[in-house]
């Protein structure tokens, strides 16, 4: 999951793709570098280990210019984050090259490229790339033909952009299994793994398709199938409404996006705001796909996963419905007994995540009824390959931990158990009380988010904390869950969740004054089990956090530290106590002077197995 940008101009270009790339710093950000072909012929080129604002730097106190440049935000795959690793990667004194993607059989490559005498400077998969492309310049072929030659002998999945002095008017590209677009300009052309990146420069657009090779001129654009023929791929006009990536008031995106998260629901909600729900919300086939379906599967990661496991419990106990929820990586690889009449849904905030596409890839008729994809951002290729899509409305999402786009797929989930509901026999003034609910959730959310300071307060208890537990029971089971995913993401403590009857089962022997316990604990039927779970917490010395909309049920005393929630419908509290223990992440992160928006390791879009 790296971050490409390229550009071919009539104009010096070094600051569009530095732009581009501070766009594209979601999808990694361990390293950076750009390489441009200046007004004589030399390649030029920068590379730092660390953020892309470390490349700036270098561009300030040293600037490279030209016309044709490629440059890359990098996420670590093979070869750990240094300047040597990073990208562009450089062949023959002539080419140099940005890959975004695994290469699987880089080894056998490596191996005879150094037969051959090209010699290594890096650890990564993509130096063999590079040297292949040097390989067919030196025995005189042109950069297009070079790469479609190379791309011919690589396994794996990538997107890659590539220079060559001798050509120096040229970006040379290519796409297998991660994304790349065209961004159409005028008297200029460009690309980028995500149009996000190019939207200062252009609002038309080429999605490329799987195994196309792009060469691209100020002036002119050629694309080749697989098979490689000349092709033409549709351009798309974007809106004229750029996303700004602004974080205005707050001091992290995280936070900003918190804090939006009334709005994003609400824009989630859509017509059904002021409406009745309708099928086309999920696509025109929807009501003739909806009306076979009898079972349901969900596949998703991270966050999204845990998306889909509280809508399992919507699914089967409000419409009727079976419902299975898997991770990606493993439901892709599993030999699997499909029900009959299943729909698959998928659930992915980037509709990128390599794991999601291959399993929807995987998942063809008859083993499925169709596909439905539950994404955040539009012609994704999620969005772009499913049967039927219900875009979340959060807006970008630029922290890496998510949090508006999961309380806004749990919005769509709630549409979803009401439409197939209704066709498994939900009683009519139940959708209804269940819209209505829905309708109100914004102004519910608003009122967790006025909890913020007591949520900061709580927070203190964590910062010299190495381990905490999550509790939860039936649906708020995944809510903690989430909880935890979000502690450990982004303020690095060792955060696990657990269904509250499981403590004794094990985790309870982890119980000490050292271990904080948190505990999502609304009032619903399960809150009684919960309570003597707690208290086994309790005589074990534990130092319980509950979250609880029952006040009357706790109290604060020695040990049990009570976060009064809004005691608002029950099926919105789900969402609720999410919103809450975000904040709660969020502060912990804070005073323990992580980065919050880009914590280590990670990246937002993993397009990569
Ligand atoms: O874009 P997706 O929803 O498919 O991403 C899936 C996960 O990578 C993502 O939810 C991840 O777990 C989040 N960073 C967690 O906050």
């Amino acid at each position: 999951m790296c971050g490409i940008v390229a550009a071919t101009a009539r104009r010096e270009v070094s600051e569009i793709l530095l732009e581009g790339l501070r766009r594209l710093e979601y999808r990694g950000y361990d390293s950076a570098g750009m390489a441009l072909i200046d007004n004589e012929h030399h390649l030029q080129m920068h590379k730092q280990q660390g953020k892309v604002a470390v490349l700036e730097q270098s561009q300030s106190m040293q600037p490279i210019l030209g016309c044709v440049g490629i440059a890359h935000t990098r996420w670590a795959t093979h070869g750990e984050p240094s300047a040597a690793n990073a990208h562009p990667h450089i062949s023959s004194q002539r080419v140099a090259l940005v890959h975004n993607g695994i290469i699987e059989n880089h080894v056998q490559l490596r191996k005879e490229l150094k037969a051959e005498g090209f010699e290594f400077t890096s650890a990564t998969d993509t130096e063999v790339v590079v040297h292949l492309l040097g390989q067919q310049l030196n025995a005189g072929h042109s950069l297009l033909h070079a790469m479609q030659a190379t791309v011919k002998r690589l396994e794996g999945a990538y997107a890659l952009a590539a220079i060559d002095i001798k050509h120096p008017e040229e970006v040379v590209a290519a796409r297998e299994g991660s994304p790349l677009v065209v961004g159409v300009g005028i008297g200029e052309n460009f690309l980028a793994s995500d149009q996000m990146a190019l939207r200062q420069v252009t609002d038309r657009f080429i999605y490329l398709e799987e195994g196309d090779v792009v060469q691209a001129t100020p002036t002119h654009l050629s694309i080749f199938a697989r098979n490689g023929e000349p092709v033409t791929r549709a351009q798309t006009m974007i809106s004229a409404a750029v996303e700004v990536a602004d974080r205005g008031e707050f001091e992290h995106f995280m936070l900003k996006e918190i804090y939006e998260q009334p709005s994003a629901l609400s824009a989630t909600l859509g017509a059904v705001a002021d409406g009745p729900l309708i099928d086309e919300q999920f696509g025109a086939e929807a009501a003739a796909l909806f009306d076979q379906v009898e079972t349901v599967q969900i596949v998703a990661c991270g966050t999204s996963f845990h998306a889909g496991l509280v809508a399992r419990y919507w699914l089967e106990d409000i419409a009727g419905i079976p419902c299975d929820v898997e991770v990606a990586s493993e439901f892709r690889y599993r030999k699997r007994k499909q029900h009959a009449n299943t729909l698959l849904v998928t659930v992915s905030q980037s509709g990128e995540t390599a794991d999601t596409l291959a399993a929807l890839r995987n998942a063809t008729e008859p083993q499925f009824l169709g596909s439905l994809v539950i994404s955040n951002v539009d012609n994704s290729s999620l969005v772009r390959e499913s049967d039927l899509v219900f875009l979340t409305r959060a807006g970008a999402e630029i922290g890496v931990a998510s949090t508006k786009a999961f309380t806004t797929q749990l919005v769509a989930f709630l549409l979803l158990t009401v439409a197939l509901g209704r066709r498994h026999g939900l009683d009519e003034k139940i959708e209804q009380q269940l819209l209505d609910e829905l309708r109100e959730l914004p102004r519910w959310v608003d009122q967790v988010l006025q909890l913020d300071r007591d949520i900061q307060r709580m927070s203190e208890a964590f910062i010299q904390k190495h381990h905490a537990l999550f509790l939860g029971r039936g649906v708020h089971y995944p809510i903690a869950m989430e909880g935890a995913l979000k502690l450990k993401e982004i303020s690095y403590i060792h955060a696990e969740a657990y269904p509250a009857g499981e403590l004794k089962h094990g985790p309870l022997a982890l119980v000490d004054a050292d271990m904080p316990v948190v505990a999502v604990a609304p009032n619903d039927d399960l809150l009684e089990k919960l309570k003597s779970n707690l208290e086994e917490v309790r005589s074990r010395g534990g130092e319980l956090y509950v979250f609880a909309d029952n006040v009357d049920g706790f109290q604060d005393e020695q040990q049990v530290h009570v976060l009064p929630m809004p005691h608002c419908p029950e099926r919105l509290k789900p969402v609720l106590y999410t919103v809450a223990l975000q904040l709660l992440s969020y502060h912990v992160a804070l005073q323990k002077g992580t980065d919050v928006d880009k914590p280590r390791n990670l990246a937002k879009s993993v397009t990569v197995e």
